[in-house]
Formats: C-alpha cells, structure tokens, sequence
C-alpha cells in the first residue's frame, strides 16, 4: 500500500471508519473537522492508501496546551522558569482496526513528531504531552514516552516526550 498522509479534508470519508473506540472513532466523524477549520481547535492529518485517497484509515490530531511545571519529574524541570509549560498535544491517535498492526500507527506518530519538531522550531516548546489508554501506554513507552506521575489510577495515563529526543531520533 503506498501511504499518504495530510491533512484532513472536508470530503474525506470518515463515516466507516472503527478503530473499535468509540469516542475517537466519533471524534473524526463529528468534531474533527469543524474543530480545525470553523473553530481552530487542533489539526488533524489523515492516512490514505494513495490508490483511495478519499477513504481515512488512520488520523492524529494536533493542538497546544500547557502542563503544569510541578506535574512534571524534578530532575526535567530544573532551571526551567516557575510557569506552565507550553508544549504540543497529541490529542487523539487511531487506526482503523481492519488495518491495524501493519505500521500504520508507527507512521502516524512519525509524522506526527517531524510536524511537532517543526512547529517547536518555529514557536519553541519543549515537548509532546498525549492522554495515552492504559493499554496503550506500552505502545508510546516504545517511542521514549514517560509517564508524568500523579494522575489518577484509572482513565488515562499522561505521558511526554521531550522534543530534543524526537530530533534525535529523525536524525538518526
Ligand atoms: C494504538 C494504535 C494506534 C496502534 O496502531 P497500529 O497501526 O496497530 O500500530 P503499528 O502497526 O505501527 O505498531 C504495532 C506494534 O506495536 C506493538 N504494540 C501494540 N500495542 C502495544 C502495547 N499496548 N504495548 C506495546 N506494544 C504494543 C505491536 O506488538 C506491534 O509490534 P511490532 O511492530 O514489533 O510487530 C491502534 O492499535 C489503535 O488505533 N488502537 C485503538 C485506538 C487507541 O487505542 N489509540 C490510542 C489512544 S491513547
């Protein structure tokens, strides 16, 4: 399959997409447009194979928030100055079921990190925050994700990724 990945488009097919969660599956289908263009509220990019280019196997959204300095480890922090940081969220992430395990996600958040180091190069911001599923948080840990501690035991586990490890490993 030859993988496109852009930006979302107003007449993308979405309707028949099922990453088997139902609230990222409604995300793309009912927010995820007007959010980006209506309200500027996060960007989404989509993956297409090149040969159905309307047809959305996969999607990442982008937005900025800040995080709270204490919620980070201390031994990040030090020497950073005593206010939230700015950083890039990874707000939402899926792939459709009927095309997971075959690399889709890995190109998703590839993508997803050369956009964050651009835009950190741009507006300067230190690092990637996501929400990550329980279930999931091994999937970002292989990425270099690191769990900010003190979030409550059940719902998502909120992890970063410093923005200098991103650079490091699309330079390599
Ligand atoms: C998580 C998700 C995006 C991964 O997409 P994908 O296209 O299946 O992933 P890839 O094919 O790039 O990667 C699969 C690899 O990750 C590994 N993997 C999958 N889940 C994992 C987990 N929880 N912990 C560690 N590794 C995991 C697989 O074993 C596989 O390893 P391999 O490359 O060595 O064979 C996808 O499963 C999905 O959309 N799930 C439902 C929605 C979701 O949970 N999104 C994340 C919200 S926080």
């Amino acid at each position: 399959m030859a993988l496109v990945i852009r930006r979302l488009e107003e007449h993308d097919e979405v309707e028949n997409f099922d990453c088997g969660d139902e609230a990222l599956d409604n995300y793309l289908k009912r927010h995820a447009w007007t959010n980006q263009e209506k309200i500027s509220i996060g960007v989404s990019y989509v993956a297409l194979d090149a040969n159905a280019p309307r047809t959305v196997l996969g999607y990442f959204t982008l937005a900025m928030a800040s995080v709270p300095r204490d919620a980070f480890p201390k031994k990040y922090v030090r020497g950073f100055p005593p206010y939230d940081l700015p950083l890039i969220l990874l707000a939402r992430l899926a792939v459709d079921r009927r095309f997971a395990g075959r690399g889709l996600g890995h190109a998703l958040i590839s993508e997803a990190f050369r956009i964050s180091l651009h835009a950190a190069g741009e507006i300067g911001c230190r690092c990637i925050v996501t929400d990550a599923y329980r279930d999931r948080v091994g999937w970002y840990a292989r990425y270099g994700f690191v769990p900010i501690e003190g979030a409550s035991e059940s719902g998502p586990q909120k992890m970063f990724l410093d923005i200098r490890t991103v650079r490091a490993a699309l330079q390599r």
